[in-house]
């Protein structure tokens, strides 16, 4: 009997939070997983604490164009029939406008816009397929802030809905080719980067709990992305999963005033 190509998926930023929990999700779903993150020590962590043989680690950048072709070559090299790509890397920081500093912003838009770009030009090509096949699928986390925004998270929020408006049209280019593109816009994640912005300050507030209850955990969003991989998703494409437990449904009170904003009028 011929084996079936085993279904290869690609996760950034798969280090920590989000990402860690995707690949997880991922292994147990059967896939080869080639988790790429700009942290060797975390990711070491990761290869021992998953003890897959179908898990393979990749340092590296999503930044950097030369780290993205390394990770396409090697995927080239497997011969690796690319399934699956979810572009969990993304950073955070934490400042009202007038007090952003151009290297926040630059850093911002780097990874969290360039990053994902990158990665979706560099691998999109190795997911394209033949009319009748099952369809590949992108995921791209953006946020609840790309429609909500809170004071102290103004260059954040840009970025996450500038990455929204990418995922729509990359959809609409790819849908002819077989692959299908959709964000996950999570609220509050219980991850390493939530639990800095607890203490960060800088005029910002945690959503906290949902009105579902509680806040997410890394793994409610994973399963929420695994129902954009499953095959029943097939004429999903271009959509925005809000996976915040009703946080975007809810009136949301405004942000409590910036209190530079008061400073730069006095001055
Ligand atoms: N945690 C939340 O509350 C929350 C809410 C909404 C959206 N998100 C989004 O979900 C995604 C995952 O967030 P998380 O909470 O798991 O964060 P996290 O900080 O726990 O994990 C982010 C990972 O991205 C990696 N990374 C950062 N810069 C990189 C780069 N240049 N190249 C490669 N890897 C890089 C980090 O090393 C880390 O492992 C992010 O895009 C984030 O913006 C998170």
């Amino acid at each position: 009997m011929m084996q079936e190509a085993l279904s290869h998926a690609v996760v950034t930023g798969a280090a920590s939070g989000v990402g860690a929990a995707v690949v997880r999700r991922l292994l147990d779903d059967g896939y080869c997983v080639h988790a790429f993150d700009i942290d060797d020590g975390r990711l070491r962590a990761l290869k021992e604490q998953m003890g897959s043989g179908r898990l393979m680690t990749m340092v590296g950048d999503v930044c950097s164009p030369a780290s993205v072709a390394g990770l396409r070559q090697m995927l080239q090299d497997d011969e690796a029939r690319l399934d699956v790509l979810v572009c969990c890397a993304g950073v955070l920081r934490v400042a009202p406008l007038a007090e952003t500093s151009e290297q926040d912003w630059d850093s911002l838009f780097s990874v969290n816009v360039k990053g994902a770009f990158l990665m979706m030009q560099a691998l999109t090509p190795l997911m394209i397929r033949e009319a009748g096949l099952p369809r590949a699928c992108v995921v791209v986390l953006t946020s609840a802030a790309a429609v909500r925004p809170k004071t102290g998270g103004g260059a954040y929020a840009a970025t996450k809905a500038a990455l929204t408006q990418i995922v729509k049209v990359w959809a609409v280019e790819l849908a002819p080719h077989g692959v299908n593109v959709n964000a996950v816009a999570p609220g509050t994640v219980n991850t390493p980067m939530a639990a800095g912005l607890a203490s960060a300050g800088g005029g910002f507030a945690l959503s906290g709990k949902a009105p579902i209850g509680r806040m997410a955990e890394a793994v409610d969003i994973a399963d929420a992305i695994s129902l954009l991989y499953d095959r029943r998703a097939h004429f999903v494409t271009g959509a925005v999963l809000a996976v915040d437990g009703g946080l975007t449904a809810a009136f949301v009170p405004p942000s409590p005033p910036v209190p530079s904003i008061v400073s730069i009028r006095k001055s």
